[in-house]
């Protein structure tokens, strides 16, 4: 597929058949999450792969309940690395592009989801502690569901580039620049509470 094709083609998919996702499949997806772009290169991040039902059954309730994180046949945890940031920028790695590089990551995998044929969906709702522990420890960003579709979900509405991109400087609103710089200024965990 084109990449562009990949783009517009990506869903988020709540509904997954029972078949197992190919080994080979799900080995390039991985590489492609290793491409990723990272703060110096640090990568510091950690993909956890859980299949086994049981522990994909806990995942669903560390996620209040969506139970389709226990549906998919796999299901990705990534996590962010603080300490693998820090050692090279201090307070703003381990706040910061951990979470960065982990998302970043994240989203490389739902793209090469898509042009695998598969399909994945971001879940980011899902109780910390919880999550941490059942994988191991280190700070969760996402947990992604990976199988093959259900369902074909519609297309969800997008801001359009004219509302959403500014020339230059954003259009005067105070409420913006606080909202980002308070975002900022929070320890790491901060950043991936609440309602998304
Ligand atoms: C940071 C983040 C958190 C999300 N958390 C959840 C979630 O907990 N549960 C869920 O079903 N979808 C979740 N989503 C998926 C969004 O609902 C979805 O991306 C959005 O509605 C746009 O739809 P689309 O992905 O099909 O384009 C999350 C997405 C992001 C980026």
């Amino acid at each position: 597929m084109d990449f562009f094709d990949v783009v517009r083609a990506r869903r988020s998919v709540r509904a997954f058949l029972t078949k197992e996702v190919d080994a080979v499949a799900l080995r390039r997806l991985l590489e492609a999450v290793t491409r990723a772009p990272s703060a110096g290169d640090l990568q510091a991040y950690e993909v956890v792969v859980v299949r086994h039902p049981e522990r994909r059954r806990e995942l669903a309730r560390a996620a209040y309940g969506q139970t389709f994180v226990a549906q998919a046949p796999v299901v990705l945890v990534f996590c962010a690395h603080p300490r693998r940031s820090a050692g090279k920028y201090g307070r703003r790695g381990a706040e910061l592009y951990c979470i960065q590089d982990a998302t970043i990551a994240a989203s490389h995998a739902q793209l090469a989801a898509v042009a695998l044929g598969l399909a994945t969906v971001w879940v980011g709702a899902f109780d910390d502690a919880a999550v941490a522990d059942l994988v191991g420890g280190l700070d969760p960003v996402c947990i992604m569901p990976v199988g093959y579709p259900n369902e074909e979900p519609e297309p969800t509405p997008r801001r359009s580039v004219d509302e959403l991109v500014h020339l230059e400087r954003l259009p005067v609103n105070p409420g913006v620049g606080a909202t980002a710089r308070m975002g900022r200024g929070r320890p790491g965990s901060d950043l991936v509470r609440g309602d998304p």
